[in-house]
């Protein structure tokens, strides 16, 4: 299984702040937001993560994850999508990382509570999405299933009622998804949408779907990204890391410190 983390996208809503750096290397609480989808990687056990960014951040993202994860056994790759062309096209640009493997996709800006490491590892084939109960349905992607599991409609921000659980930014596709991108067509917004990777799946009848519970926190906007903190903080999301992630920011401060004391001397 290899991982992709799509980290690009321009973050209007969250201008100014997005001006000088991404929104995924803004704080979650007591670290960058990116830490939060490598967190629901590696703790599944992904050591081979290919990190999808947009041109102008590709410094600050190597300079904060570059060689820390090497010695711990864990390879990150680097891609620049220079123009956010939809989040389907993560599997054209990480066609070659994927190679002939399964891959587990989330959204840089997405945080769970849940740890889904048994569903990534017990992934098999086809499509697997994952589904969390909401009140306001038509802001999402919106999925309906049967008491199997199987997906059985997709809708983009439904204008009426089909279901209420929304599908959010982690995706486990077996290694067709790479095919299923490069043919689809792109949107009218000129986009790649996972919905045409969705519906290839569904079409074949290979789209399961699995509810969650716990907290899902996308901080794409100013209250959203604020809440966030206050929820890991308040809930203690931020204990849920992987030991390895922790050593590895705890490394990272160590070498901040140490170049910080040399430029006092
Ligand atoms: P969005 O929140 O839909 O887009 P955005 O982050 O650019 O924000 P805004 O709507 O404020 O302009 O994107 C969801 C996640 O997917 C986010 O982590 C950025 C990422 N993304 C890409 O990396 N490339 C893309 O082409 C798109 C559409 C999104």
């Amino acid at each position: 299984m290899k991982g992709i983390i799509l980290s690009g996208g321009t973050a209007t809503r969250l201008f100014p702040l997005t001006a000088t750096t991404s929104k995924q290397l803004l704080p979650i609480y007591d670290r960058q937001m990116i830490f939060y989808p490598l967190n629901t990687l590696i703790r599944a056990g992904i050591r081979d993560i290919l990190l999808i960014v947009a041109p102008e951040h590709s410094g600050q993202y190597l300079n904060l994850l570059g060689s820390v994860f090497k010695s711990r056994g864990v390879h990150i790759y680097f891609e620049v999508q220079k123009v956010p062309r939809g989040l389907a096209e993560a599997f054209i640009l990480g066609a070659p990382f994927i190679g002939r493997d399964d891959v587990t996709m989330v959204l840089g800006d997405n945080i769970f509570e849940k740890d889904f490491s048994d569903e990534i590892r017990n992934f098999e084939k086809g499509g697997l999405i994952f589904a969390k109960k909401v009140p306001d349905p038509e802001r999402y992607g919106v999925v309906k299933f049967d008491e199997d599991n199987n997906a059985v409609e997709i809708v983009e921000k439904p204008k009426e009622w089909i279901s209420d659980y929304a599908i959010p930014g982690l995706y486990v596709f077996d290694n067709r998804a790479v095919e299923a991108a490069m043919t689809a067509k792109p949107s009218e917004r000129g986009e790649i949408e996972i919905t045409e990777i969705h519906n290839y799946y569904l079409k074949r009848g290979e789209l399961k779907v699995s509810p969650f519970d716990g907290e899902w926190l996308d901080a794409g906007t100013f209250d959203t990204l604020m809440e966030a903190g206050r929820i890991v903080k308040e809930k203690e999301i931020y204990k849920n890391f992987d030991p390895m992630i922790n050593d590895a920011i705890f490394e990272f401060n160590e070498e901040l410190k140490a170049m910080a004391k040399k430029r006092l001397l």
